[in-house]
């Protein structure tokens, strides 16, 4: 075979991270699958607490080796060396030729990664178009839904502002009418939820748009018993569920929902810049695309993805990630998230002048919590815990709800949390 077949035939393998020249398959395969033989045996709750497994898991990640310890996963999070890699070897190869590497070879791998984020969402791969991030997924939703004027929608104040400000858009200038409930967060009854959600709809109400995890404080929403409500009224639900994919088990077509978005540079971790929207496949037809497309009416799922020109190094790079997430599984990096989180805030809760904002009950919370100091505001703690003790979190302050965010990951080992309880400690004696 001549070199350039041979490096065609190459570059159409590498396309795929779901083929047997993965880069997971060079890097871990060998590796983790003797990991996995020797701790078969462990439930994801025991697996949790094993840091030999974890700390192979931690190798994976060059944001492990940080000098600041990185404990805003919820913000956007990091990928695996892997995933890194793949990025780059795709750029290489999407720089020999642009418009044939990326649109000819790199574009082969789409339907393939389709098929793969399906599959983690428990869903149908015709219902699951990729783009770039949940703002994008959401605000094709929010824009692309026939609404009327005085056609009423029920959100609330701790949605994330973007799609607040899409709603507020369409109410200024449809005249559809914009709803906000306020929560009392954390909450740990489900019907104190869906009662709030029940009571402020009215005949004219057509859409709920709902929080999966509240990025605020971490609180997990009650979305399936929402959704049922909803759906008994005729109502639809939009789920934001920006920090679930790629964490929580979970099915997307089981919350009930009728349209989902996601990052998914949050908790899978796939390349910075990736996105992904579901939408229930007979509702297809009536969402107008965001940007344009042939057939706006269409019922394929696709035509969502006519976004113009854009990274296909970063999107094929969302397979690696994949692949990386499927060897740990989903069961278990959720309870291992929720198990460094509650790691943390255990012992930070016991510490004098220091409050937890979350609840530590695991059907209310996974990765994200909340912590302040008495004596001192968001910004104040956020500031000390960074420039004494070399801790990066998210200090926040919007409605009721005044904390700094700790959101840890997969990567994160346990001395980096005891390292941010010394530190509260040590804030809190000396304010
Ligand atoms: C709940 C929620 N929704 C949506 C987003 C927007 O995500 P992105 O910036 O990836 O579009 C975020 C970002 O943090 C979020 O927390």
């Amino acid at each position: 075979m001549d070199n350039r077949r041979a490096f065609l035939k190459k570059a159409g393998a590498l396309v795929s991270a779901f083929s047997a020249h993965s880069l997971f398959q060079e890097l871990h395969a060998a590796t983790w699958s003797e990991l996995e033989e020797r701790y078969r045996h462990l439930e994801p709750l025991e697996m949790a607490q094993n840091e030999d497994y974890w700390a192979v898991i931690q190798q994976g990640y060059s944001a492990s080796a940080s000098p600041v310890i990185i404990l805003n996963n919820g913000g956007v999070s990091p990928s695996p060396i892997v995933v890194q890699q793949a990025v780059e070897r795709f750029n290489t190869m999407a720089n020999q030729g642009p418009s044939y590497y990326m649109w000819k070879i790199l574009d082969q791998g789409r339907e393939n990664l389709r098929a793969a984020l399906a599959q983690l969402g428990g869903c149908d791969p015709e219902e699951v178009a990729i783009n770039r991030n949940s703002t994008e997924a959401l605000v094709t939703v929010i824009y692309g839904l026939d609404l009327q004027n005085g056609d009423e929608v029920i959100g609330s104040t701790q949605d994330y502002p973007n799609m607040m400000q899409a709603w507020k858009q369409r109410a200024m200038r449809e005249g559809i009418v914009y709803k906000q409930l306020t929560f009392d967060f954390p909450i740990e009854n489900d019907d104190i939820i869906v009662e709030a959600y029940r009571k402020a709809i009215t005949s004219k109400t057509k859409l709920i748009h709902l929080t999966h995890v509240v990025n605020w404080n971490g609180q997990i929403m009650p979305v399936r018993k929402i959704c049922d409500m909803a759906h008994a009224q005729g109502i639809e639900v939009i789920i934001d569920g920006a920090h679930s994919y790629g964490l929580l088990d979970f099915k997307i077509p089981d919350l009930g929902g009728d349209y989902f978005g996601t990052s998914l540079h949050k908790y899978l971790s796939a390349p910075i810049g990736s996105g992904m929207l579901w939408i229930r496949k007979e509702k297809i037809g009536k969402v107008w695309p965001l940007v344009c497309a042939g057939d706006p009416k269409s019922g394929d799922i696709r035509k969502f993805e006519n976004l113009g020109t854009r990274s296909f190094p970063i999107e094929q790079g969302i397979g690696e990630a994949l692949n990386f997430h499927n060897a740990i599984g989903t069961k278990r990096k959720e309870e291992r998230v929720r198990y460094l989180k509650d790691y943390w805030a255990l012992k930070a809760k016991e510490i004098p002048g220091v409050h937890i904002h979350t609840s530590l009950n695991a059907e209310f919370s996974c990765a994200l919590a909340g912590v302040s100091v008495e004596g001192l505001t968001p910004w104040e703690l956020e500031r000390e815990l960074m420039l004494k003790y070399k801790i990066h979190t998210s200090p926040i302050s919007v409605e009721n709800i005044h904390l700094v965010r700790v959101s840890p990951h997969v990567y994160t080992k346990l001395s980096d949390l005891d390292r941010l309880v010394e530190a509260l400690k040590k804030i809190a004696s000396q304010v």
